[in-house]
């Protein structure tokens, strides 16, 4: 884990607004996680023994997040499939999927557990951004009920979406993202209809959140930045490093260069499958002229 605290960059414009809503800088930590994968068996589990292994890898998270907490960090991201690992068919993850809500809702998990149950695993997300007062971010897998009504509708009666969720600093669920570019190995997952373009402010700036492939693409990254003017772009990822121009670290940070933003990005680890490289990149020099 890294620590880290962005600069304020100095654009004009963005400098005010950071000046009138934010404090000018803050701490960040992200975190390399070595997912515990569940044993592949070709057949769905019981939903206990999908948490049993959630709670398994929770439990390194929760070391994370209080190491990260102790040392100031404001926020923390974790990686993307961080939490049940990506060795799935459309059937086998459904037992790790909970269904969870609109963040309009106004939902604290972790002191009304129950309201949308089951809900074990946002749960215990909340609580640890709770307990130790720090906004946390973690990627999960939602269900949505459908029906013949829909055409689209998948043949379980659900659509299934890989789903960043964050929890401020008191538990409450303030984002939750569908990722739209799904990587093609993801059939497990459903694309939502329309991207969503999901922000979120804070004490310590505004927000922005996508999901790993869907960097390369247009929408939602790029109109976070230039239309919504994020100060900072959370970015859970299992991302594999592909030379000579995919490696993680060399391609996020021009990301965010190009982009100017701050970008915290949370990588799975797995060498066997180059998975590897996690980054906090703060914009220091100033970029005037953005032209998306
Ligand atoms: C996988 O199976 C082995 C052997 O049955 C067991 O020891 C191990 O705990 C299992 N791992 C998980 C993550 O369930
Ligand atoms: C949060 O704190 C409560 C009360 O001390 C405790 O019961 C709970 O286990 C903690 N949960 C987490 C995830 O830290
Ligand atoms: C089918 O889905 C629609 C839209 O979600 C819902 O309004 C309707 O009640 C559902 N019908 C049944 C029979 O479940
Ligand atoms: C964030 O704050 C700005 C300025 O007050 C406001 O215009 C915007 O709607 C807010 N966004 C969210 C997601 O709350
Ligand atoms: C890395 O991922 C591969 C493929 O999913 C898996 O077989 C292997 O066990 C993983 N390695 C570790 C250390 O988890």
């Amino acid at each position: 884990m890294i620590m880290f605290q962005p600069h304020v960059y100095a654009t004009v414009f963005i400098l005010s607004i950071l000046q009138a809503f934010a404090l000018d800088s803050y701490i960040a930590a992200v975190y390399e996680h070595s997912v515990i994968l569940p044993n592949v068996t070709g057949r769905p589990v019981s939903s206990e023994e999908a948490l049993t292994l959630m709670n398994k890898n929770m439990g390194v998270l929760e070391g994370a997040i209080k190491a990260a907490a102790q040392q100031g960090a404001h926020i923390i991201v974790t990686p993307e499939d961080g939490i049940y690992g990506w060795v799935f068919k459309r059937d086998t993850i459904f037992p790790y999927l909970e269904d969870i809500p609109d963040p309009q809702v106004n939902w604290i998990p972790c002191t009304d557990p129950e309201r949308f149950a089951p809900a074990a695993v946002q749960e215990r997300l909340s609580c640890m951004a709770r307990n130790n007062s720090i906004y946390v971010v973690a990627n999960i897998g939602d269900k949505k009920p459908c029906n013949s009504s829909d055409p689209k509708c998948p043949s379980n009666g659900h659509y299934q979406y890989n789903t960043n969720v964050v929890f401020d600093s008191k538990g409450k669920l303030v984002a939750r993202y569908h990722k739209y570019n799904l990587f093609m190995s993801e059939t497990q997952f459903d694309s939502p209809k329309e991207p969503e373009i999901v922000t979120f402010n804070t004490s310590f700036g505004k927000f922005g959140i996508f999901t790993c492939f869907d960097i390369l693409f247009h929408d939602p990254a790029v109109t976070l930045v230039s239309k919504l003017h994020v100060d900072t772009v959370l970015f859970p990822t299992a991302w594999m490093n592909v030379l000579p121009h995919l490696t993680a670290i060399e391609f996020h940070s021009a990301w965010a260069m190009g982009m100017g933003v701050n970008l915290l990005a949370a990588d799975t680890h797995n060498t066997s499958l180059a998975m590897t490289g996690n980054l906090l990149f703060g914009i220091i020099i100033p970029l005037c002229v953005l032209m998306f």
